[in-house]
């Protein structure tokens, strides 16, 4: 596999930090750029707030944090985004203006209709918006956008129930992790000994979000899924993995032990492929009563954190309906590891390296 070089923007951050985890040993891509706003100029180890019990791999601790600008990442072959939404925009663009390509966590482009939201196992397709973003656009480069933290998990579910089983409805409540809100995130007087039942435009963007996914290109642009998507988003005293419940309604009676079997038998290209960084199983299924469980789950499968933990698989009102809980890692598989995984699809497919 041919080497890819890469820079990573915000990398200070708790998405950022996950990034210099997960990059460390890749097979093929090498992250050799590091770019922040106040921490530019100084060296990693000394700006960033390391958030992991391991100590910061020594060849980043040392290195020196640039700033957000296109020279910075000159000669990397794919930059990689994790800068909060209100700043990306502008920034994102001057790089792609510049030829770079983006794999980008921020929400600035994520609904741009020529812009691409990926989840591999789902809509690999979809890459083909980049071509038509650049002609448009006029740029030598281009940008392709992962999920909020909360759809992941939730689409890659969705997936398969709506192939198997055509799902008409879906209904979610999430209980999202404080490592959701960045560093330092929720303030803990807050959040201690207590649930909060509202995060700001979350409920929206899941919705809009899981739609352009589960969607088709047609004349370069998405039209979106109309799967109606009921949300409430809830914060929780957890510190890393979003647990949702579902509820999903069908057209004709679904047996729980078959939609379990359909749920753990599910796979996409990147597994097809082998990439490095797909679970060999996209979706887990738990059959203990009281489980999935953030503390004891969220790193299952044999790229930790990549699966989604499904349990309480069973019917909801009646025999047309189903219930279950699911589990994915936020900053894992809702954020550096998809846009991994989007990178090594992408270098895969022809369009970057
Ligand atoms: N946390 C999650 O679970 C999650 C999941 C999916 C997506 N996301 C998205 O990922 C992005 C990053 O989230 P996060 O939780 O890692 O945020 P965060 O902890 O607040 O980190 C923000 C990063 O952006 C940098 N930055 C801020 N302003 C900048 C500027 N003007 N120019 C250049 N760099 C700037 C910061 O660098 P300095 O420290 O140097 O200022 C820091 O490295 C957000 O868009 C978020 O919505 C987060």
């Amino acid at each position: 596999m041919k080497k890819i070089r890469a820079a990573l923007l915000g990398a200070t951050g708790a998405v950022g930090q996950r990034y210099i985890n997960m990059l460390d040993r890749h097979p093929f891509i090498t992250l050799e750029v590091l770019m922040g706003g106040e921490s530019a100029g100084k060296k990693y180890g000394q700006a960033v707030h390391w958030l992991f019990p391991d100590a910061i791999p020594e060849r980043f601790a040392e290195a020196q944090v640039r700033t957000a600008r296109p020279e910075s990442a000159e000669g990397c072959d794919v930059v990689f985004s994790a800068l909060p939404s209100e700043v990306a925009s502008e920034i994102e663009q001057d790089f792609a203006k510049a030829g770079f390509t983006l794999v980008s966590e921020a929400s600035s482009h994520r609904m741009d209709p020529d812009v691409p939201l990926m989840i591999p196992e789902i809509n690999p397709g979809h890459l083909e918006l980049l071509e038509a973003q650049k002609k448009a656009r006029g740029w030598k480069g281009a940008i392709a956008t992962t999920p909020n933290c909360t759809v992941t998990g939730l689409a890659i579910v969705m997936t398969p129930l709506l192939d198997n089983f055509a799902a008409e409805k879906a209904i979610v409540t999430t209980m999202q992790a404080l490592s959701g809100a960045g560093y330092p995130g929720v303030p803990s007087l807050a959040i201690t000994e207590n649930v909060i039942p509202y995060i700001k435009n979350e409920e929206e963007k899941v919705a809009k979000e899981a739609k352009k996914i589960l969607g088709a290109v047609k004349g370069g642009a998405i039209v979106p899924h109309e799967l109606p998507i009921g949300i409430s988003c809830n914060r929780v005293p957890v510190i890393d993995g979003h647990t949702e419940t579902l509820y999903a309604e069908f057209p004709k009676a679904v047996k729980p032990d078959q939609v379990a079997r359909v749920l753990e038998r599910f796979s996409g290209l990147p597994q097809k492929l082998r990439l490095p960084t797909a679970p060999e199983r996209p979706i887990i299924v738990r059959r203990e009563n009281d489980r999935p469980q953030p503390r004891l789950d969220r790193m299952s499968g044999s790229v930790p954190g990549m699966s989604v933990v499904v349990g309480r698989v069973r019917n909801g009102i009646d025999e047309r309906s189903l219930q279950l809980t699911l589990l994915s890692h936020n900053t894992i598989r809702g954020a550096a590891g998809t846009a991994i995984l989007t990178a090594e699809l992408m270098q895969k497919e022809g369009y970057i390296g």
